[in-house]
């Protein structure tokens, strides 16, 4: 049985990796801090279950890391610890600095010190799988050509600055020391147990409540779409199948502006909820304030992973888009559960209310972004 160290396994795309591990008899080893975006619920299908072994902590306490790779002899490291929240990383850039690119250090240096006293066979077959977003390369104008593997790094938000540095590093163990290492660039993911700050689940949670649905600047900055499980699946055939020192593009194909994402979840609910005395949910839309330095369009291409490995998404769009949707309206409990005080002040800083419950569609709302609802667009 292989036994695969995972960091950040309790977080949104980590705790779907770990999910689907269930029934291909791997032993996880899964490594987390447990930040507000770590969610032991998340986990809660491999409660009991002797081939997942949580260990709460940090990918930059190099002590404890150490003891966990000597402890459980990994064949391979997966990294999808970090701080992900580009309006966080311009709240705070701090802990993305910590997280992202200094525990990725640490957490390297470990990897590497533990893989070179593997025997040989071993250290050949042994793998350190990087998990990075398509955001380190920029914001591409209307008609630029996507995203490749050779496009220049050229990264815009302090987030997307950390997890470029990360590549970096990542990219220099192996070139440098020779670790076994491959980086992954994928797009924005969506699907169940996606922490409510980013504009998927905020979106639906948002809609069945009847709160405004805040759209930034004029909606029409433009994202490359995937389903979560898709993403995983073509992480494993990474590990399996991947190239060392090499990195794959994963997307897909599915590029949307952000108020196209939003009325086709508002109308997906109209249908799906149709007890709601919200529909039609498109009239909560919102224009508010514009993200600093907001990227305005992503798009990958992903056709090495697919020429070179096989990979292929399998949801569509709507299709991915019904399982989330299904997903947050029959996990009510998941959803109080991450609405914690924590999330709350996340949220009245961020849209600029007072109080979370105040995000109401109540006219004299008066917030600070929301008031900017004035300048919108169809409202
Ligand atoms: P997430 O924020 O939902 O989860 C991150 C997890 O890492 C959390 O469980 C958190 O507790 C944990 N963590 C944070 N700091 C830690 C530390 N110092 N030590 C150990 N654990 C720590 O993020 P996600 O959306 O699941 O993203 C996972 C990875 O995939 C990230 O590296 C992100 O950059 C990358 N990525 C995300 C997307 C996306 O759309 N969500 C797209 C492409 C790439
Ligand atoms: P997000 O989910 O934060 O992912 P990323 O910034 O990594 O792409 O945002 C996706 C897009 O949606 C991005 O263009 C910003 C926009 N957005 C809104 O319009 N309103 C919101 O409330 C949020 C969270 C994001």
């Amino acid at each position: 049985m292989k036994t695969i160290l995972v960091t950040g396994g309790a977080g949104f795309i980590g705790s779907n990796f770990v999910l689907g591990e269930k029934s291909r008899e791997t032993r996880v080893v899964n490594l987390d801090l447990l930040t507000y975006a770590g969610n032991l619920l998340n986990l809660q299908e491999r409660d009991g279950d002797p081939d997942h072994v949580f260990a709460k902590g940090d990918i930059g306490d190099r002590p404890f890391v150490r003891k966990l790779l000597d402890d459980n002899r990994p064949d391979a490291v997966i990294n999808f610890a970090a701080e992900s929240h580009v309006d966080r990383s311009i709240d705070s850039p701090e802990s993305f600095i910590q997280t992202n690119i200094v525990g990725t250090y640490h957490l390297l240096e470990e990897t590497l010190a533990f893989w070179k006293n593997l025997p040989a066979d071993r250290k050949d077959r042994f793998r350190f799988l990087h998990v990075s977003t398509d955001e380190v390369y920029g914001s591409l104008g209307p008609a630029g050509p996507a995203f490749t593997e050779n496009t220049p790094y050229a990264p815009n938000s302090p987030y997307a600055a950390s997890k470029a540095a990360s590549d970096h590093l990542v990219r220099a163990y192996h070139h440098t020391f020779g670790l076994p290492a491959i980086i992954t660039n994928c797009s924005n993911n969506y699907g169940p147990r996606q922490f409510p700050e980013k504009l998927t689940p905020l979106m639906i949670l948002n809609a069945i409540e009847g709160k405004p649905l805040p759209v930034y600047g004029d909606g029409l900055n433009i994202r490359d779409w995937l389903y979560v499980e898709d993403h995983c699946e073509a992480l494993r055939m990474v590990l399996e199948k991947g190239k060392p020192g090499e990195t794959y593009n994963i997307g897909g194909c599915c590029e949307k502006t952000n108020i196209e994402i939003v009325n086709t979840l508002c109308s997906l609910l109209d249908e799906m909820a149709p007890e709601s005395p919200y529909s039609p949910h498109s009239s909560l839309v919102t224009f508010v304030n514009d993200r600093l330095g907001h990227d305005r369009r992503y798009a990958v291409d992903c056709s090495r992973i697919g020429r070179e490995l096989g990979w292929r998404a399998k949801e569509t769009f709507e299709s991915g888009l019904r399982k989330t949707i299904r997903w947050y309206l029959d996990n009510t409990q998941w959803v109080q559960s991450v609405r914690s005080g924590a999330y709350r002040d996340w949220i009245a800083r961020q849209y600029g209310v007072a109080d979370a419950n105040a995000l109401q569609t109540a006219p004299d709302c008066s917030a600070n972004k929301l008031q900017s609802a004035s300048r919108s667009q169809g409202l």
